[in-house]
């Protein structure tokens, strides 16, 4: 069977992605009633490159790795010959013949793509500069467990056209449901990505209008790792475009709010937001350990009904 890899949300199927949902809540609840009992990666390892830096991915996978029974490396790209200029595609093929997945953070997305055409073992996008896919999985379950399923609901993006964005529009595809991308001129996301989603997706300019009767409402920091000279001019650019309590009054009575993190208080979001019921963020961070755990058992070992 070909190697398959996870490096944007339609690298799988509606219908395997709508599995990982499902086997990544079992996992959760197995994990909560049994404890780490189901261990089925004895002996396997997860390298995962890391160019940028990352408190919930790297923690996620580790965790997965470990409570799967399996061991997970962390390797900075400072510290490896990747930093030294070996290219990426030798780097690929050498941990292919030792590891049994890779998982990469890093900036290009070309350069990534590039890395698993090398490898011959599935390798995981855990962000680049255009995609994360992986905080989606655990997106779209939060919203499940708390919800029941997103097709057909009406979710709000608020923010840069940035890497979350692309797939979140790339989760409306795959999940079938509508999402506003709300952002300031001059920062929409991607037009290619945009085309590609059709009528689910549409594009605001004003905050206020976009979260009108929303069922979910979502943002991210402003200027992503790698734009960090840019913030002064971000903050200006993105005036009025604060998700706050009183912008979510203006949604489904029932709206929840999600935030990849981490977040800026005052920046992309009130100081209190966080505090409100409405935001489930923390359940949010929680589920990329789970979602994780389903993806990794999907791409080592196929499909498990359950
Ligand atoms: N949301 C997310 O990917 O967080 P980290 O940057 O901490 O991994
Ligand atoms: N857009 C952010 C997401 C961080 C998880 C970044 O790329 O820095």
């Amino acid at each position: 069977m070909a190697t398959r890899h996870f490096l944007t949300l339609l690298d799988l199927s509606s219908d395997e992605l709508s599995y990982l949902i499902r086997r990544a809540i079992s996992i959760k609840n197995g994990l909560k009633t049994q404890g780490p009992t189901y261990t089925p990666f004895s002996n396997r390892t997860l390298a995962m490159i890391f160019e940028k830096s990352s408190t919930r991915t790297r923690v996620s996978f580790e965790t997965a790795m470990a409570q799967f029974g399996g061991h997970a490396l962390f390797l900075s790209s400072r510290d490896t010959q990747l930093g030294r200029g070996e290219p990426i595609e030798d780097t690929a093929r050498v941990l292919s013949e030792m590891v049994d997945a890779v998982m990469i953070r890093t900036f290009s997305h070309q350069g990534l793509e590039a890395f698993a055409a090398a490898s011959s073992v599935p390798v995981i996008n855990a962000l680049t500069d255009d995609y994360h896919p992986c905080q989606l999985l655990a997106d779209v379950m939060t919203w499940t467990e708390l919800r029941g399923h997103i097709r057909g609901k009406t979710a709000v993006w608020i923010g840069d056209g940035n890497n979350m964005c692309h797939s979140w529009i790339n989760a409306a595809r795959q999940f079938d449901f509508q999402l506003r991308v709300c952002c300031p001129e001059g920062y929409e996301p991607r037009q290619d990505i945009l085309a590609a989603a059709g009528e689910r997706v549409s594009i605001l300019h004003d905050p206020q209008q976009a979260v009108e009767d929303a069922d979910l409402v979502t943002t991210d920091v402003w200027a992503s790792m790698g734009q960090e000279e840019e913030q002064a001019k971000r903050a200006a650019d993105f005036s009025g475009f604060q998700v706050t309590e009183a912008m979510l009054d203006r949604a489904a009575k029932d709206v929840l709010f999600l935030h990849c993190l981490p977040a800026h208080r005052g920046e992309e979001i009130s100081t209190t937001l966080l505090d409100d019921p409405r935001a489930v963020v923390w359940q949010e961070a929680g589920n990329r350990l789970h979602a994780q755990k389903a993806l990794l058992e999907f791409l080592l070992l196929g499909r498990i009904e359950s």
